[in-house]
């Protein structure tokens, strides 16, 4: 994909990995859109990068489907969707509030669906468009104490990989972006800090730089740290050897702490 002029809303750019995204969109000549859920940091990144903003919780329907059309209003379309916008909870499936485990399943994956079934129609009617989402390493091969939000990054990935195969001779691209661990306020704000030896954290924008090039290469997918990658295949083509393996470096963590971000 041709980056240059084409109009990137990006999710969850106000902070993180997806600002990273955004400032590295605008450096590739694209047309950044900021969204947060933060009024004062969104405004704060789109004021750096010379963007539009828009400011909504992608949660609740009714703000969502508001984000979607401050977004189209904003250019007049939306080019790529980059929907990175996510959330986290650490700790056992049996300490995890019902109330969490439905705020992460509405937002890492069923306002990632919605997002993409809204923004869809204009870039099939022009014939060209990208999609781009962020996932987890956590949705490949699972993670002790992290069991919803695997699987809301592993839902994401199914969505991805049939809306590939759905989308083909469209125009459209789909990319997915797998990331291990990176260095942003998401640990702090689920309430446990990032307590792992491995994979070390990366810094958002090495992240960021690798995720915008493989949209530029239609790349279907893209790990960061490539090396990580390996454990996935590991586990597909081992599976015995890989429960072992998962068993004795994926320890379970302490029991879940709510955190103020999510209900
Ligand atoms: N950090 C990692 O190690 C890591 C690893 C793998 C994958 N990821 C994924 O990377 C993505 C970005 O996370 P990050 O690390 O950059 O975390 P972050 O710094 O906490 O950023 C999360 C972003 O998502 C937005 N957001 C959260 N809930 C929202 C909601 N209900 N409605 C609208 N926006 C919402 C936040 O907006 P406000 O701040 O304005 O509320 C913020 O902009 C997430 O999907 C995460 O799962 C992160």
């Amino acid at each position: 994909m041709d980056l240059h002029d084409r109009v990137a809303l990006v999710t969850g750019s106000s902070s993180g990995l997806g600002t990273a995204l955004a400032h590295r969109l605008a450096a590739r000549g694209a047309v950044p859109i900021v969204h947060g859920r933060d009024g004062g940091r969104t405004a704060a990144v789109a004021g750096d990068l010379g963007a539009a903003s828009v400011v909504g919780d992608l949660a609740e329907r009714a703000p969502r489907e508001r984000v979607v059309a401050e977004a189209l209003a904003a250019h007049g379309r939306i080019d790529l969707l980059v929907a990175n916008a996510g959330i986290g909870w650490a700790g056992t499936l049996t300490a995890m509030p019902t109330e969490t485990v439905d705020a992460l399943v509405a937002t890492n994956l069923t306002a990632t669906m919605q997002l993409t079934r809204s923004v869809l129609p204009g870039m099939l009617e022009r014939g060209t468009g990208g999609l781009c989402f962020v996932t987890s390493i956590a949705g490949r091969v699972g993670v002790a104490g992290e069991s919803v939000y695997a699987a809301t990054k592993s839902g994401v990935d199914a969505f991805a990989e049939s809306l590939r195969l759905e989308l083909r001779g469209t125009g459209i691209g789909v990319t997915v972006a797998v990331p291990g661990v990176v260095e942003t306020p998401f640990f702090e704000r689920r309430g446990a800090a990032y307590d792992r030896s491995s994979p070390r954290p990366l810094s958002a924008d090495v992240v960021a730089a690798r995720i915008v090039r493989a949209i530029e290469r239609d790349a279907g997918e893209v790990w960061t740290p490539r090396w990580l990658r390996s454990a996935a295949v590991v586990r597909a083509v081992a599976p015995s050897a890989y429960s072992g393996l998962a068993a004795r470096f994926g320890r379970p963590i302490r029991p879940g702490r709510a955190t103020e971000r999510t209900p």
